[in-house]
C-alpha cells in the first residue's frame, strides 16, 4: 500500500511542474528517517489549510545548504508558521539563531507552539512585522538570507540582502520558478498582478550579479541558491 506523498505533489491548474511528480514523490521518500510528530502535524496542517510551505524535500534541502556554509545565523524572510525555520533550526544547532519574520503575529504563536515542542524554540528570534523593515533594522551579516515572502516584493528583498550575506555565505530563494510561468511567453499571472515578471527580474538580478555565483536547483517550484563570492 503506497504511503502519502510527504507534501503536495498538485500544481496549480495550466502550469508547470519542474520535476516529474514520480521522481518528486521519490524525493520524499528518501526523507523519511525525518518523521516525527510535529513535523508531521506541520505538513498534515499545510494541506488541510493549503498553507504554502517549502515541505520536505526542500526543507531537506535548506538544511544541508546551511549545514554546508557553516551556518550560525539565518535570516528568514517570510516564515510562516515555522516550517522551514524548523530546518535552519536543525542546521544552526545550539547557540545558533533563525531570526524568523511574518506580517502576522498568528504565525508567530503558531510556530513557537510546535517548536518548543521539539526544543528549537530557543534558537528562533521570531519578529512580527514586514520582513523588509526587520531586515532593515537588524544589524550585522548572515550565514544564510532566505527569502519566501510575496513575490512582487522579490527583487527588493535580494537588493537588501545582497550586501549582507556574508562572504562565502548564501541567499536563497524559493518559487524561483513560479511553477513554469517564469518560462511562459504570454505572461501568466493568475495569483497576483506583477509577481511573475518580479520573480524573473530577481532570477535575473542574481544569475548577472558578479559578486555571486548562482543555481537554481528545479526542485518542487525551484529554489535559487546564490553564494556571495570571497
Ligand atoms: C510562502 S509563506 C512562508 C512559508 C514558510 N517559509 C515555510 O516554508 O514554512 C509566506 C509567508 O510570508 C508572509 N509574508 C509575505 N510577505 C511578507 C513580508 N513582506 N514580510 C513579512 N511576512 C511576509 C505571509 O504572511 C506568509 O505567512
Amino acid at each position: 500500500m503506497p504511503r502519502r506523498p510527504l507534501t503536495p505533489r498538485q500544481t496549480p491548474r495550466g502550469t508547470i511542474a519542474p520535476v516529474h511528480p514520480a521522481v518528486f514523490d521519490y524525493l520524499a521518500t528518501l526523507h523519511r528517517r525525518h518523521d516525527e510528530p510535529v513535523l508531521l502535524e506541520m505538513e498534515r496542517e499545510a494541506e488541510a489549510r493549503g498553507f504554502p510551505i517549502v515541505g520536505r524535500v526542500v526543507g531537506a534541502f535548506l538544511e544541508v545548504m546551511a549545514l554546508a556554509v557553516g551556518a550560525r545565523r539565518v535570516f528568514e524572510c517570510g516564515s510562516g508558521y515555522g516550517y522551514s525555520a524548523y530546518w535552519f533550526s536543525r542546521a544552526v544547532g545550539s547557540g545558533g539563531t533563525v531570526i524568523c519574520t511574518d506580517g502576522k503575529a498568528e504565525n508567530a504563536r503558531h510556530a513557537r507552539a510546535y517548536l518548543e515542542r521539539v526544543g528549537r524554540w530557543e534558537c528562533i528570534d521570531f519578529r512580527v512585522g514586514w520582513a523588509q523593515d526587520t531586515f532593515r533594522a537588524i544589524d550585522g551579516p548572515f550565514d544564510v538570507i532566505y527569502n519566501d515572502v510575496d513575490k512582487g516584493d522579490y527583487p527588493e528583498v535580494w537588493r537588501l540582502a545582497r550586501d549582507r550575506v556574508r562572504p562565502g555565505g548564501l541567499y536563497i530563494a524559493d518559487n524561483a520558478l513560479w511553477y513554469g510561468r517564469v518560462v511562459q511567453g504570454t505572461v501568466v499571472d493568475d495569483v497576483q498582478p506583477g509577481w511573475t515578471e518580479a520573480i524573473r527580474e530577481h532570477n535575473r538580478l542574481i544569475a548577472d550579479d558578479p559578486d555571486y555565483d548562482c543555481f537554481l536547483n528545479p526542485i518542487r517550484d525551484g529554489v535559487i541558491v546564490a553564494r556571495r563570492k570571497g
